[in-house]
């Protein structure tokens, strides 16, 4: 059941080489947008993710997927006006994955882990001065993980608040402790949101996916696209 319990955040896993849908089940304006998009991987990536979190809206909110209602926030955060739950989708290299829960707003961040990267100098543009010290303390053969680790709880607390590119991603600090992170430095007009769980969910030689939830979700139930049904509820 794709449905999440209180408490609960499901994270429905989506492949993404597999078979592309058709459009029907897209919005006017998703068609324009990916009638915008050239590279085929990308089109690829956003109707087959866009289908599948259109169905699991539909099933949540007892419609079809193409009626389902999806506005986008300030900053472009999509989200189901007047629903009782939350979500948040992304997608990197084969994989997408949607975040549902009763409780919000919740972001996710799912990263493909690239074997070899800048990481170093990714980390000193990206990351906040105490979190390039706490990465500078990693030798060459754990910098990856630590990396990505680092990364994904960042974009999942960016994607919980919405902001989007809006806020620096040096503009607040996460302590990595073990799969956890502490936020402990954020803008002022962000300090009277959350309190904040972050965790890292999945971290192995592909891929790294971390959550960012209100304090207080403490279960997460993956489920996959068989148990979706098709277009309709
Ligand atoms: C969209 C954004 C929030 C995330 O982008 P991303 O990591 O490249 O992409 P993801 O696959 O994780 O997420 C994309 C999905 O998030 C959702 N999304 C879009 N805007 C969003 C926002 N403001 N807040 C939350 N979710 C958003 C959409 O469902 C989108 O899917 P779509 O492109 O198929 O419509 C991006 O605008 C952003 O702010 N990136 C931050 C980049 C950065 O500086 N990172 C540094 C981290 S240290």
């Amino acid at each position: 059941m794709l449905s999440p319990a209180a408490g609960e955040v499901v994270i429905l896993e989506i492949p993404l080489d597999g078979d592309v849908p058709g459009d029907a089940n897209l919005a006017d304006n998703e068609r324009r947008r990916l009638s915008r998009m050239r590279s085929e991987a990308k089109r690829r990536e956003f109707i087959v993710s866009r289908d599948a979190m259109r169905r699991a809206l539909g099933q949540l909110l007892g419609r079809s997927a193409s009626e389902v209602a999806i506005e986008l926030g300030e900053h472009g955060k999509p989200e189901v006006c007047g629903a009782d739950f939350h979500f948040n989708l992304s997608h990197s290299g084969d994989r997408a994955v949607l975040a549902l829960s009763r409780e919000g707003p919740i972001g996710i961040d799912i990263e493909a882990m690239a074997p070899r990267r800048p990481f170093a100098r990714l980390a000193r543009r990206f990351f906040a001065a105490s979190e390039i010290e706490w990465f500078e303390e990693y030798g060459e053969d754990d910098r990856r993980e630590a990396f990505y680790r680092l990364w994904t709880l960042k974009e999942a607390y960016l994607k919980a608040v919405g902001t989007g590119l809006s806020m620096s991603s040096r503009a607040f600090d996460i302590r990595v402790d073990g799969a956890l992170g502490e936020l402990r430095e954020v803008p002022g007009d962000l300090s009277d949101r959350g309190p904040w769980h972050l965790e890292t969910v999945q971290l192995d030689g592909a891929y790294v996916v971390s959550i960012c939830t209100p304090v207080g979700l403490v279960s997460y139930r993956r489920v996959t696209l068989n148990e979706l049904g098709g277009g309709s509820p």
